[in-house]
């Protein structure tokens, strides 16, 4: 294989940056040329493709978001417009790409090999970390460091106003950052879409922690908790409760942006390097993932079959230590 491609998909992820990086300067290293994909799937479709050099990636590895920009594609959906992709790479002569982002757009990839036999290697780049087949993706560590600031700066002037406090948290389907940033905090309350929120029992938890001296109170709430957001859940329990004057804080994309943490640069920089070594071995339809520490590699389709759940004594830890 001469000629790599490389392209970010779907949310950005701090780190992203770093595996770029790491993309490019290991395909140098390999005596490749590496040629940067532009807006996903979107820049495949449009031909916005581009010769990268070990200078073109420099000064990028503290930087969040990513160089080469992502989008969300729906063109790249059907059959006709990864026709057009695979057209675009030809013209290239890319012969193999890496992709990073979730389980979307590792699905586009595993298309793209399975129709036009464009061999792909995915990276898993999502500050959620709800993908199957490694315990950590890249912006994860970065986004749960921001959230948990954010929650302590939240308890400060909870705590001085002896107020509740609803912080909602990224996760449209996975409550990782919840949970995780939620006990980082010391949040009285965790809420999240592996778990049924029940409002009465959330309401009876708080009283209780008022009874054993607690005057303020944080709950983390996941964007994606069956009981609603964190505004509609404050609403149920200011409807239900003497709980009235709580305030509600939306993290929202400040998570998803800043500079990476050490974890997810050398995450990216481990992960950029095999994934080009991989396509060097003449692997396809594979992502790069860490398993106790080691990189794996493992097919694309675990992304999505083996889903990552966070573990559930997690939530007694945040219960026990709650009191
Ligand atoms: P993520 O990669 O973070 O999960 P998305 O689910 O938005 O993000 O997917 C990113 C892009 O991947 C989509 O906009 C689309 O271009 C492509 N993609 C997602 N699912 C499929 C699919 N089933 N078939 C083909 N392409 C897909
Ligand atoms: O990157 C994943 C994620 O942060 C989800 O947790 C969130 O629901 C979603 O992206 C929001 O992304 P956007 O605002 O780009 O649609």
């Amino acid at each position: 294989m001469k000629r790599i491609g490389v392209l970010t998909s779907g949310g950005d992820a701090p780190g992203m940056n770093a595996a770029v990086r790491a993309v490019v300067r290991a395909a140098i290293h390999y005596g490749c040329e590496v040629f940067g994909i532009e807006r996903g799937y979107q820049g495949m479709i449009d031909g916005a493709i581009r010769p990268m050099d070990a200078r073109s990636v420099s000064g990028i590895i503290n930087r969040g978001g990513t160089i080469l920009h992502t989008a969300r594609c729906m063109e790249f959906m059907q059959p006709e417009g990864r026709m057009k992709a695979a057209a675009q790479l030809k013209r290239f002569g890319i012969e193999g790409i890496v992709v990073v982002g979730g389980d979307g757009s590792y699905h586009g990839a595993a298309k793209l090999h399975e129709e036009h036999g464009i061999r792909c290697i995915g990276l898993p780049g999502t500050i959620d970390n709800d993908i199957g087949g490694t315990e950590y993706t890249i912006g994860f560590d970065t986004a749960i460091n921001i959230a948990m600031e954010a929650i302590d700066r939240v308890r400060d002037t909870a705590a001085s106003h002896d107020r509740i406090f609803f912080v909602e948290v990224m996760g449209r389907h996975s409550g990782y950052i919840a949970m995780i940033c939620g006990i980082a905090s010391g949040a009285e309350e965790i809420l999240t879409p592996e778990d049924p929120t029940d409002i009465d029992s959330l309401i009876d938890s708080l009283r209780q922690g008022h009874q054993r001296g607690k005057t303020s109170s944080i709950v983390v709430v996941a964007e994606g908790d069956d009981a609603g957001d964190a505004l509609q859940i404050a609403k149920q329990v200011a409807e239900k409760s003497e709980f009235k004057d709580a305030r509600v804080t939306v993290i929202g994309h400040l998570q998803r942006g800043g500079s990476p943490t050490a974890f997810d640069r050398v995450l990216a920089s481990r992960m950029g390097v095999r994934a080009v070594e991989a396509l060097l071995e003449g692997e396809t339809g594979k992502m790069v993932g860490i398993q106790d520490l080691q990189l794996t590699l493992r097919p694309l389709s675990d992304a999505w079959e083996c889903r990552s759940q966070f573990d559930p004594s997690l939530l007694r830890v945040a219960r026990i230590l709650a009191v």
